[in-house]
């Protein structure tokens, strides 16, 4: 297991695995690690003969700076979870200043309709942070395929058309949602939650197999007055949003089609903690 923190050294490292012929795997995270990321890096080990994890705290992404500032940075741990993995994969580590130089700011993408809605309605900011970090790792470790989980399905658009935009030749890949038993989308900030809200979370996915199972019969808005009734009565989860998509172009779902496929997507707040989650309807 190798832990590398300077970007010319990954550099070095992945082009002469390059030069004999590896395929190169990379999964970004921001760390604290969990068993939904172990699965990405399966997904990965599986494709890839090299197998690349950053772990870096993305502080362009955040657009609130209590939930940068809160982040858990678990990195020792990280490592040894990886580790026990498996030892071919390569962690990089590296400093904001090594990914960003001097200047740790977003650069302006446009993502077109799908920046609009949803996450990047209510985080101001927070796509072209994550444009802006994905597309300079990826130009640094210039991988050959890059696995995305989609919890995090409207970043998984975002990071496609990224690639199309910057013409880069990874190709990206979307991996199933990784839940604990109880329904819970496994995230680093489930870490954040106390014994009572883990209790509770798990509500969250309840509601959105209920959502599934009426989608059939109801329409969306009927089905955005019944989630929003649940979490009403829920004390500790407060709703941020719950929308119907579609899921190509992830617009507000108006009149159903039958051969178009819909998401249900929502936002909660437990405490401070922001947890999203969402379910393929059809
Ligand atoms: O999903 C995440 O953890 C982050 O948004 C990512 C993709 C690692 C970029 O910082």
């Amino acid at each position: 297991m190798q832990v590398i923190t300077a970007h010319h050294k990954i550099q070095t490292h992945i082009q002469e695995a390059k030069t004999s012929g590896k395929t190169i795997g990379f999964v970004p995270t921001m760390g604290a690690l969990h068993e939904g990321h172990a699965s990405l890096v399966n997904y990965a080990s599986k494709d890839c003969a090299l197998v690349v994890v950053s772990i870096f705290v993305n502080p362009t992404q955040f657009n609130n700076a209590s939930d940068l500032e809160t982040y858990p940075r678990t990195l020792d741990a990280d490592v040894a979870f990886l580790n026990a993995l498996s030892k071919d994969i390569i962690i990089y580590a590296p400093s904001a200043k090594e990914v960003y130089g001097d200047n740790i700011s977003s650069d302006e993408y446009n993502f077109g309709e799908l920046e609009n809605v949803m996450e990047g309605a209510h985080r101001p900011g927070h796509f072209d942070g994550v444009g802006t970090v994905l597309n300079k790792l990826f130009r640094q470790i210039n991988p050959d395929r890059a696995y995305f989980g989609e919890k995090d399905f409207q970043q998984l658009a975002i990071v496609k058309r990224l690639v199309k935009k910057e013409r880069l030749s990874v190709e990206i890949i979307g991996c199933p949602i990784y839940r604990e038993n109880n329904g819970l989308a496994m995230s680093s900030r489930n870490a954040r939650l106390t014994p009572k809200q883990l209790t509770v979370a798990p509500f969250i996915y309840k509601t959105l197999k209920e959502v599934k199972k009426r989608f059939h019969k109801d329409s969306a808005s009927v089905l955005k007055d019944f989630v929003q009734r649940k979490f009403s009565e829920i004390e500790s989860l407060e709703l941020e949003y719950f929308e119907i998509a579609n899921a190509q172009n992830l617009q507000p779902l108006s009149r159903k089609r039958s051969e178009t496929k819909y998401r249900a997507f929502l936002a909660v707040y437990a405490g401070e903690v922001r947890l999203i989650d969402n379910i393929a309807l059809n």
